[in-house]
């Protein structure tokens, strides 16, 4: 049987670094897609990449003895990942072809792993689908990432970014005005998160949790009276973010687009001062974004340490660098051929 798999990308509005601590992220699906037009039937997987020469061929009943980190080519690991994870019974040939950036912050690998698990026959609702690919997002990459980008791709509404909170998994589609852009701008950075600090950030945020609790529910007074300088400024972040994105999600609905925008601009700082994810260049390019006429504010998008800008702005403004106008696109879907 002949099917036909894609899978979006993402950019998120607000709501960075927080996923991994059951806060609350506000992203949306963007007209960038990862497409596999997939042959069902042999039991492999072979699948070629308008990218890379290089197929991504991988057994189904050895795929225990595979590491998935160790696969080549490298986006193959995500592949392999996935087959890891849901041991299909079937596999197939096909052909994957994407308009997601790879190494830019818009989840590539995400809309890789869904588009993937539907072209294997996966079935299930889109919350299943997700965890499923966010653990052979873990396995693939060893990157303890969080839900955002897998839900995103699964449960994204055309026209709508997601409020997710990401303790509950509970979903909320909120319209995005049609008085305004999100726009994104790659800063011309690439990384691969496995070889940045993510891991360290998660992990210090689990130490800040050990002293004062979940951060959720953390009040920014137990915050402050962290000790550790480096814990209380990541908790800050975390729990002044969760803030941000409630804030944000009123001031989308109430048409407050200044206020949205206000809100993006702390969200950067806090990101850059706090965190500590973000570079010189993206910096660079959120402080030439803000200072454009028709932009409401501008941050750096999902993990940071490079990648995009993300800027929320009156419709057909300029910013003088090449840039998406991103629309809020619909879920992964797979179809029969
Ligand atoms: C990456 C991860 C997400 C999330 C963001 C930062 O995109 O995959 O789970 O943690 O970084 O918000």
């Amino acid at each position: 049987m002949k099917v036909l798999a894609s899978a979006p990308g993402r950019v998120n509005l607000i709501g960075d670094h927080t996923d991994y601590t059951g806060g609350l992220v506000f992203p949306m699906a963007v007209d960038m897609t990862t497409r596999i037009e997939f042959d069902r039937g042999v039991p492999w997987v072979e699948l070629v990449s308008d990218a890379d020469p290089e197929p991504a061929v991988l057994p189904l009943e050895a795929i225990d003895e595979v590491e998935p980190r160790l696969v080549r080519p490298a986006w193959a690991r995500y592949v392999a990942g996935v087959m890891w994870v849901l041991r299909p019974e079937r596999g197939g040939t096909g052909f994957v072809t994407s308009t997601v950036p790879v190494g830019a912050g818009l989840s590539s690998s995400a809309a890789l792993e869904v588009a993937t698990a539907l072209a294997l026959g996966f079935e299930g609702g889109p919350l299943e689908l997700a965890l499923a690919c966010q653990q052979a997002e873990q396995v693939a990459s060893g990157v303890p990432c969080g839900i955002m980008d897998q839900l995103t791709a699964t449960a994204a509404v055309a026209g709508c970014a997601l409020r997710i909170d990401c303790r509950s998994l509970e979903v909320a589609a909120v319209a995005l005005p049609d008085d305004v852009e999100a726009i994104i701008v790659h800063s011309g950075q690439t990384r691969s998160l496995t070889a940045s600090p993510y891991g360290v950030r998660r992990a210090q945020c689990d130490d800040a949790e050990a002293i004062i609790g979940p951060l959720r529910d953390a009040t920014l007074a137990e915050v402050e009276a962290i000790a550790h300088d480096d814990l209380r400024r990541r908790a800050r972040h975390v729990v002044t973010e969760n803030r941000r994105v409630d804030d944000f999600a009123a001031a989308l609905k109430h048409g407050d687009l200044t206020g949205a925008g206000a809100l993006m601009v702390e969200s950067h700082q806090s990101l850059r001062d706090d965190f500590e994810v973000s570079t010189r260049r993206v910096d660079t390019l959120v402080d030439h974004l803000q200072a454009t006429p028709g932009v409401y504010g501008a941050r750096l998008t999902g993990a940071g340490f490079g990648g995009c800008v993300v800027a929320l702005a009156a419709p057909g403004t300029e910013v003088g660098v090449d840039a998406w106008r991103a629309r809020p696109a619909g879920p992964a879907r797979v179809t029969e051929l």
